[in-house]
């Protein structure tokens, strides 16, 4: 596939499985088709991302940032603006163990990207024995030769719907702006219920559609094996850094900022990356010059999903 017939079938992909009405449940070649686009888009992700950069919308609490920054001072130091550590740090303090719970446990994260959002939390709880799993191999090759560190922080290709890991061998599982993608949720959180030991707690994070949430709820009413303990809308947090990134001047514009390109093409550019952070979710805009190019063509015209809240949600395995 060249990369417009992925990014279409990526995008169709996505409307498709959260705008579905139905039971949440894709399977056969469509779910195929979507699979190996996310793993193309993400494969090129970690070819063009660079060290330090995490993938996903990230939030703005400067309570969450302080408390991170008393545990690790400078941490935004290493060249972001901190807004998507503040998700990951979310994922651990509000386990019912807290991060002082983490100490000598398994942690998986399903969905880890190229590894750094596990990098930074491996500095908040250096005790806990850490894995990622992500779909594409790009990403975990470059996980691999830049981050893991023996059985401390490893890596592993795999799909969320078909964990390559034994039943009850995991205590804490995280999955971050992840599940939105997966073609089949109810398949992926019976394997978050298997590889989970009794007593070991699931911390998912992610933007939902109306309808992905009802069908979320829909099937973890069908899961006994995972009890709910909470579930927090944390949209305004999301709007809050989506809008600070999509300033200019923000440190989020400047990395783009600093590469060369002509005028145009960086527009069209910096357009593409704030739609992929969250720029529809919190209220973007594009310019008279984007719609402009739009309407003749150019640019597709992408009014994004309507993706109506970002959540944090905990279960227990009972
Ligand atoms: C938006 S990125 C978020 C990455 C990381 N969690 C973060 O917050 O920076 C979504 C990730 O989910 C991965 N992914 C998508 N479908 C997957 C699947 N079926 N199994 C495992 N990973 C998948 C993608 O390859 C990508 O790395």
């Amino acid at each position: 596939m060249n990369r417009p017939d992925v990014m279409t079938s990526f995008t169709t992909g996505l409307a498709d499985i959260n705008l579905d009405e139905t039971d949440g449940r894709r399977a056969g070649a469509q779910a195929a088709a979507m699979k190996s686009a996310s793993s193309s888009i993400y494969d090129m992700a970690a070819t063009l991302s660079g060290r330090g950069e995490l993938w996903n919308w990230g939030m703005c609490d400067p309570d969450l940032a302080a408390e991170i920054e008393a545990r690790l001072p400078g941490f935004a130091e290493f060249g972001t603006d901190g807004f998507s550590e503040q998700l990951y740090y979310l994922a651990l303090r509000d386990l019912p163990g807290g991060l002082d719970g983490c100490a000598g446990q398994t942690l998986l994260e399903v969905g880890c990207g190229a590894g750094e959002g596990l990098n930074f939390l491996s500095r908040l709880v250096p005790d806990t024995r850490m894995t990622g799993l992500d779909l594409s191999p790009r990403a975990v090759a470059r996980a691999n030769a830049t981050l893991a560190r023996g059985d401390s922080l490893r890596f592993v290709q795999g799909d969320a719907e078909d964990l390559p890991f034994e039943d009850s061998s995991v205590d804490l599982l995280i999955n971050i702006e992840s599940s939105h993608t997966y073609p089949d949720l109810d398949r992926f959180l019976r394997e978050v219920a298997r590889v989970l030991r009794p007593g070991g707690a699931l911390s998912h994070i992610d933007v939902f559609t109306r309808q992905r949430l009802q069908t979320m709820r829909r099937i973890t009413a069908e899961l006994p094996q995972l009890t709910w303990a909470t579930d927090h809308d944390v949209s305004a947090a999301v709007r809050a850094a989506v809008r600070r990134r999509m300033t200019p001047g923000s440190r989020f514009r400047r990395t783009l900022d600093r590469q060369r390109m002509n005028p145009l093409v960086r527009t069209i550019a910096t357009h593409s990356q704030i739609l992929m952070f969250g720029g529809m979710f919190a209220g973007y805009r594009p310019p008279a010059s984007i719609r402009a190019l739009s309407r003749l063509g150019v640019v597709p015209w992408m009014s994004g999903l309507p993706m109506e809240s970002y959540r944090h949600q905990v279960a227990v395995r009972v």
